[in-house]
């Protein structure tokens, strides 16, 4: 954990602001010792309080039922719809005409749906996928651009009980077909294109090569956006203006059980195909509703922008179900952060008064590359509090945020979680802790961290070692759909009866917690997992290769960078061409985000006798740093000299 250098000599500190607190939904120290305590000590009295507070159709009788451990049941025997929490409690009461979504296109153009008008599109858009079938336990997959029928297909899904399943529109073919498949869904929702950096983007033709010959997926509903135009499956493709406009806005809300279903995300793990992580429907609502909330202290008057994708957890939690469940007002963005200029960010905060603004590390610093000139041009006094996700933020990288944009004014709460933890666990409060640059502080509420070493005991302060969580939570993973095995395993079995976060941390005198990142071979770039084995596989699916090991090495923009290892087959010529159209195979195969950035040819790869990759050699190689680790389980000594020189 050689990462615990650079944080150790940080001892900066940012109290929230005076007149932030003052106004802070949790303004003082000692109501968050409190509150935290309350949760810890009487968690079901706690939830149960703070689970009342979202519009059931049944209440529910027992908080949490924890006697199947690791199987999670939140809020048992009560029955919710999670659109309904998102709509219909706003619709009928004061924020009927407030605004819900405020959308930018790329090209410039704008749409501003306020709650009763998404509630009347959400209606619609799940009588379309009625009308084709689609039913209660069904499962959707949405391949979407950011446009605001992204967000209104998810809860048109969760009107009517069809979970959806959304794939970020950024992955190729192969990896949409991967996902359709493990997960059973029966409809694509789409669209024909969308606009990004200035030119339109398809995505229909991944849709259509993804669902080639899969007789399970009997619907492909496509969104118009870009007018691109498309090829065209008769009986199986339909236009989603052509249906929505022969059916009724109306349309009632599906009893769900607490513990029905509400959605599976992708993710990936250090080996083995992407795993669909299993979130259910009342624990989920309450953590997006609580964490949404509390740490970005949302009130009404606020704008809020989350810049993540739906396809990611954060789009999930962020963009729709967190705020919406709590009746703010939200923007959303279609398009790239430079287009058409560097300053199209600060210039739509600037446009639309944007109050809280959440990002990640890896675009604080585009951001920062771009130079302080850009930001400099618009007025950004609206802002009044920040965020980040996503991976640690390096010291400078928050430093700038809170200089160039916050302006010195806002505090900036940097937040930890996972796909599989559901919503925010680790964070700031912004009314009532004190920052430091690279620490995400302490847990939220009902979350009991800990830093353990390999065999589950506790270390002493600034210890590096595994953060494991101790309890339950209700916006938990519920499981990986279709294996229970590997949810045990991934996620329980290292540490009986507490959750193993994969990631490792540090705490401090003071209690904060520091992430050091993942600590298993999964990569982080710019802030999204990806597994080296999916890299692995595209790579060596590739004519010309025998053998690919994948690993992250640090990268000063995205966090890591994907160096791959490559070993070729005889009479092939390693050679620049071949590097090149090997990253351009990689984007193809699985999207831009997993595009390799170094392609290393190499005639071997350093393994253990049980023919295991060493992938942790070869980090230090891609890092070109001294390997200091063990290495006696290596099978051929030889190997590590070899991959060195190829370097020169
Ligand atoms: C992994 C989860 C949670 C939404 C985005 C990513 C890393 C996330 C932070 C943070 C340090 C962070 C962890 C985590 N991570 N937030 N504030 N500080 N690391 O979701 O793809 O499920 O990845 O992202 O390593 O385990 P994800």
């Amino acid at each position: 954990m050689s990462q615990i250098e650079n944080v150790l000599h940080e001892n900066r500190h940012f109290p929230p602001p005076r007149d932030f607190a003052a106004k802070a939904r949790l303004g003082r120290e000692e109501d968050y010792q409190r509150m935290y305590k309350a949760s810890l000590e009487k968690p079901d009295e706690f939830w149960g309080r703070i689970g009342r507070e979202l519009p059931w159709m049944q209440p529910f009788t027992k908080v949490l039922d924890w006697s199947n451990a690791p199987f999670a049941k939140w809020f048992v025997g009560g029955k919710l719809n999670a659109s309904a929490v998102c709509l219909d409690q706003h619709v009928l009461g004061p924020r009927a005409h407030k605004r819900a979504i405020v959308w930018e296109g790329e090209p410039g153009d704008t749409r501003t749906l306020t709650y009763a008008e998404l509630h009347m599109e959400v209606c619609r858009f799940a009588n379309v996928l009625k009308a084709r079938g689609v039913k209660k336990g069904d499962r959707i997959a949405i391949y979407m651009p950011m446009i605001p029928e992204a967000a209104i297909a998810m809860l048109a899904c969760a009107r009517i009980g069809a979970a959806h399943s959304v794939v970020f529109g950024g992955f190729a073919a192969h990896a949409l077909r991967e996902r359709i498949l493990d997960g059973g869904c029966t409809a694509v929702i789409t669209a024909d294109g969308s606009f990004r950096r200035g030119a339109v983007q398809a995505l229909k033709p991944q849709v259509d090569e993804a669902v080639q010959g899969l007789a399970q997926v009997h619907t492909v509903l496509v969104v118009q956006r870009a007018k691109n135009p498309v090829d065209w499956v008769k009986g199986r493709d339909v236009w989603y203006h052509d249906l929505g406009s022969q059916v009724s806005v109306e349309c009632a809300p599906e009893a769900m059980d607490s513990e029905d279903l509400l959605f599976l995300l992708y993710t990936s793990g250090s080996t083995g195909k992407p795993k669909g992580i299993v979130h259910t429907t009342g624990g989920y609502m309450v953590g997006a509703y609580l964490t949404t909330q509390y740490v970005f202290d949302l009130r009404d008057e606020d704008v809020f922008w989350c810049t993540a994708d739906v396809g990611w957890v954060t789009g999930h939690t962020y963009i729709v179900y967190g705020p919406l469940a709590n009746g703010a007002t939200l923007v959303m963005y279609e398009g790239a952060p430079n287009a058409p200029h560097q300053g199209r960010f600060w210039e739509l905060i600037d446009k639309h008064r944007v109050s809280v603004f959440y990002t990640a590390p890896t675009a604080i610093r585009t951001f920062m590359r771009w130079g302080d000139d850009v930001p400099a041009r618009y007025d950004l006094s609206s802002l009044r509090l920040l965020g980040s996700v996503g991976e640690p933020i390096n010291p400078e990288a928050w430093m700038w945020y809170h200089r160039t944009i916050g302006r010195e004014r806002c505090p900036i709460v940097d937040t930890w979680w996972q796909t599989e933890t559901g919503s925010i666990l680790i964070t700031p409060l912004p009314g009532v802790t004190s920052t430091q640059p690279g620490s995400a502080t302490r847990p939220f509420f009902g979350i009991e961290p800990a830093i353990v070493d390999e065999h589950g005991t506790e270390l002493g302060p600034n210890q590096g070692g595994y953060l494991v969580l101790k309890r339950p939570w209700p916006s938990m993973l519920r499981g990986i759909w279709g294996n229970e095995e590997r949810f045990k395993e991934g996620y329980w079995k290292k540490y009986p009866g507490w959750y193993f976060t994969g990631d490792g941390a540090r705490k401090d005198e003071k209690g904060f917690y520091w992430i050091l990142g993942r600590v298993d071979d999964v990569i982080n770039v710019s802030g999204h997992r990806l597994s080296t084995m999916e890299v692995e596989s595209a790579l060596v699916a590739h004519a010309q290769v025998v053998e690919a090991a994948v690993v992250g090495r640090p990268d000063a923009m995205t966090g890591q960078a994907i160096c791959a290892f490559v070993t070729v087959g005889k009479g092939e010529t390693p050679d620049d061409a071949l590097r090149e159209a090997l990253k351009e195979h990689v984007a193809h195969e699985i999207g831009k985000l997993a595009r390799p950035a170094e392609i290393r040819f190499t005639d071997a790869l350093p393994k253990t006798r049980s023919g295991k990759i060493m992938r942790r050699l070869l980090r230090d190689i891609a890092a070109g740093v001294e390997t200091v680790g063990d290495t006696s389980t290596l099978e051929d000594y030889t190997i590590l000299a070899r991959l060195r020189h190829d370097e020169d």
